[in-house]
């Protein structure tokens, strides 16, 4: 089975990372990762492609940033012509960005089956541009690998067929659990003279926090707030690096001394912080689900999550962007009333494993019904449900 995985943004590289490793141990599949470029600073995707010993990809867009449908326009531009020349039996998505859809329209069109790694992911808040992609990706997708029992109803209410969705777990924690021991010689902390749960770390970078000079600005004042009772690192990304340039709000930061900006950091050197913080602000999906999984605090700094099972199940907060809520939850951590949370069942670092045998299975069931003289464009035999998974 030829297969062509797509990556594009930082937050694809570490979701892909532990299914090429299981693809790679298939004789039967053909893989090729195509790059589209959405990120492009060394420090938002090679570093990864190092951190995580990824290979370099088969395929490289070079697409760039650009506006939604520029973006998204740009990357099917690009993705088409290298569908058509290689014709897959699958393409494989992840997670949420532009590329993820641009590349499953395309995929679509041209009626090549879609794989969608962490369908079913819902913040139910249309005004992220991630759910428009999740929304969309998951229409077009003939198998959904989804993380949680959540994600599955979520996909049930939207009228997927069950034969389609796997509950496979979350690949996070697969990349996660691969690359601790790594992450662990790093003492990423020692950098700024800190000790291990001596600081908080923290990353903003959602449109709805960072593109509104009054929102960033009073973000900002939280987190000064906040540094002035543990420091706070604040690895900045590129979004957020150019409007508090653009804004002015650099200026104020002399004021909170532990407050420290800094570039974003790859894969093992966040890691290692995020590890040994006492506690994580954030408004990421993907960190989330990475601080239940090893056990630090997380506030979420938003008024939705598409994981509530880390509220449900894990360290995290929800608790928007009100200084009072933030700040009486940081005390609350800081008394040492954190809550105790666990990890979701089946982010047990296996996921990218069972979603390589349903594709071993799928292929097999595919090639059987091809050699039965099924016309070429009929649509591919979904698998039954494998009741340990599904
Ligand atoms: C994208 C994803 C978001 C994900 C985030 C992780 C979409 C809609 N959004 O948001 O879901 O959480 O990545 O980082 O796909 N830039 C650089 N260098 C880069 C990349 C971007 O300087 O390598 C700057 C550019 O000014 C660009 C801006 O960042 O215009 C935004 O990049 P873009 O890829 O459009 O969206 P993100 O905010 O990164």
């Amino acid at each position: 089975m030829k297969i062509i995985s797509v990556v594009g943004a930082r937050p694809n590289f570490m979701k892909i990372a532990p299914l090429m490793r299981e693809l790679a141990r298939h004789p039967d599949f053909d893989h090729l990762l195509v790059h589209t470029g959405q990120h492009y600073d060394p420090t938002m995707s090679d570093v990864f492609f190092s951190d995580l010993k990824l290979p370099e990809p088969d395929v490289h867009l070079g697409v760039g940033s650009g506006s939604h449908a520029g973006q998204t326009a740009q990357v099917m531009l690009g993705f088409e012509p290298v569908l058509s020349a290689e014709c897959p039996d699958l393409v494989i998505v992840v997670g949420d960005v532009n590329s993820t859809l641009a590349c499953s329209l395309v995929a679509a069109k041209l009626q090549v089956p879609i794989a969608h790694i962490e369908a079913g992911v819902r913040s139910f808040d249309r005004s992220m541009p991630e759910e428009i992609n999740r929304v969309v990706t998951d229409a077009l997708s003939s198998l959904l690998f989804s993380p949680s029992p959540e994600a599955n109803l979520n996909l049930a209410a939207e009228g997927v067929p069950p034969e389609r969705i796997y509950l496979v777990g979350n690949v996070m924690a697969d990349t996660l659990s691969q690359a601790a021991g790594l992450a662990a010689d790093r003492h990423t902390f020692r950098r700024w003279g800190l000790g291990p749960g001596e600081y908080a770390v923290c990353t903003l970078h959602r449109p709805s926090n960072v593109d509104d000079p009054g929102r960033l600005g009073a973000l900002m004042e939280t987190l000064g707030q906040v540094s002035a009772r543990l420091p706070v690192i604040l690895p900045l990304h590129p979004r957020t690096a150019r409007n508090l340039q653009a804004f002015g709000l650099e200026a104020r930061h002399p004021q909170a001394p532990n407050l420290i900006l800094t570039e974003p950091l790859g894969y093992l050197d966040f890691l290692s912080l995020l590890s040994e913080a006492k506690l994580v602000l954030t408004d990421s999906g993907g960190i989330q689900a990475e601080t239940s999984i090893v056990g630090v605090p997380c506030l979420t700094l938003r008024e939705n999550t598409e994981w509530p099972v880390t509220v449900e199940q894990g360290t995290n907060y929800l608790v928007g962007t009100d200084p009072v809520a933030v700040l009486a939850v940081v005390e609350q951590i800081l008394a040492g009333q954190s809550k105790v949370g666990r990890v979701p069942e089946l982010w047990d670092g296996q996921a990218a494993g069972r979603i390589a045998d349903v594709l071993g299975a799928w292929s097999s069931r595919r090639q059987s019904s091809l050699a039965s003289e099924s016309p070429p464009d009929k649509p591919p035999i979904r698998l039954k449900a494998i009741s340990m998974i599904s």
